[in-house]
């Protein structure tokens, strides 16, 4: 049985990972990155769901349906993350912890990528790292967690 249940959700473009932008986001897909992150978490002994759309209230619905049954949620909110205050309700609204995660740099990109409604509510955030902040998301979450019960 698993010990924890940890949701990955991936926002608008990241459905086109491995296609889009490589020089900036990689050549991994999101199915690869997914793959990987299964792996992990099963030797963890975590149970990982994921999601992915590219619309705004579809993310606000599964964060919704996350409550009382998730204990950890990582995600990557794309450009929503610079623009959404309805993700960060969302968040803060099922009162799961979350990390925050970004593929590339953000903050060696353009001025409007610089600030996240999420950051304030965050448990941290991963950034530039490309796929790898999320398999170190999920280590960090594991610990989180394995700490939040002695
Ligand atoms: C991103 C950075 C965002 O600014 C951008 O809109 C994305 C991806 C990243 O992972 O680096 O879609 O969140």
């Amino acid at each position: 049985m698993s010990k924890y249940k940890v949701l990955v959700i991936n926002g608008p473009n990241l459905n086109f990972l491995g296609i889009r932008e490589p020089k900036v986001y990689g050549k991994e897909t999101l199915e690869d990155l997914i793959n990987k992150l299964r792996k992990q978490a099963c030797e963890l002994g975590i149970e990982l769901e994921d999601f992915q759309s590219n619309s705004e209230g579809a993310l606000v619905d599964r964060i919704q349906q996350a409550y009382g049954k998730v204990d950890f949620i990582l995600i990557n909110a794309g450009a929503y993350t610079h623009t959404s205050v309805a993700l960060l309700d969302a968040l803060s609204s099922v009162d799961t912890p979350f990390i925050e995660i970004h593929i590339s740099n953000v903050h060696a990109r353009e001025e409007f990528r610089h600030h996240s409604y999420l950051s304030a509510k965050a448990v941290g955030v991963i950034v530039g790292f490309g796929l790898n902040g999320y398999s170190y998301a999920l280590e960090q979450a594991y610990h989180l967690l394995e700490a939040s019960k002695s």
